[in-house]
């Protein structure tokens, strides 16, 4: 189990599954990057702004990517198929609490045209896994907009909690959104993981 002072990996952690590949992200993907967080669904639903050029971009994959996994405060992952290197969407880690409550928040975008094949689940799947073994985490949460549906669907069909709403808790654009909070415990992803063996 990772601890506060150990890194999280001497190397980044490639994970495999059926189809993909969750490898890596470095600034050498800052055109998918860009690409990826400027589809208008992404910035509404993950309400953050696109990156204003390529150069942005590669700031957003330091800050976002590299120095978390650097610094063993998070980790974010690029999805590609396997053996295609082309990143497709993107999935990880953040707010991550390495001592006491063990807890950290996923988040998780995916191409547009790529979507609605099972990808994410597949994702997330294996993501999961790593975090409950590997990262040592106790519980993993998710934020979403309740208007998306998607994402909605994607955390109900992997067991998440609906814990409730922090209302009015994010501001983009102008206005206050509610976020719906997921949340899925050690016990329940082992009983499931056990359950599905
Ligand atoms: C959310 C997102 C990552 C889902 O990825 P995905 O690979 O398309 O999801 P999956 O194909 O694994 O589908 C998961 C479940 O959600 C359902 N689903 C997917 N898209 C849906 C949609 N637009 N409306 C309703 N249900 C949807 C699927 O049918 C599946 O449920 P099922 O197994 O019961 O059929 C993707 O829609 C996305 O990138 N959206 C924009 C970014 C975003 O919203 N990020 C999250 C911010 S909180």
């Amino acid at each position: 189990m990772a601890t506060s002072s150990a890194p999280l990996a001497p190397r980044f952690p490639v994970l495999e599954t059926k189809r993909l590949l969750l490898r890596e992200i470095t600034l050498d993907d800052a055109e998918f990057w860009m690409r990826n967080f400027s589809d208008p669904d992404v910035i509404e639903l993950t309400a953050y702004e696109p990156p204003r050029d390529l150069e942005a971009a590669k700031s957003e994959i330091l800050q976002f990517c590299i120095r978390p996994f650097r610094e063993s405060t998070g980790i974010r992952w690029g999805i590609a198929l396997r053996g295609n290197p082309d990143l497709m969407g993107t999935l990880g880690y953040h707010q991550w609490v390495r001592e006491g409550a063990h807890r950290a928040r996923m988040g998780y975008d995916l191409l547009r045209e790529h979507r609605r094949k099972g990808i994410m689940t597949e994702a997330v799947r294996a993501a999961l896994g790593y975090g409950f073994t590997t990262m040592g985490l106790h519980r993993v949460e998710a934020l979403t907009d309740p208007a998306n549906a998607a994402s909605l669907r994607l955390v109900e069909r992997l067991g998440f909690h609906r814990d409730g709403t922090l209302r009015e808790n994010t501001f983009f654009r102008g206005r206050f959104i509610d976020d719906v909070v997921f949340s899925l415990l050690r016990q329940e992803w082992a009983a499931a993981a056990q359950a599905n063996r």
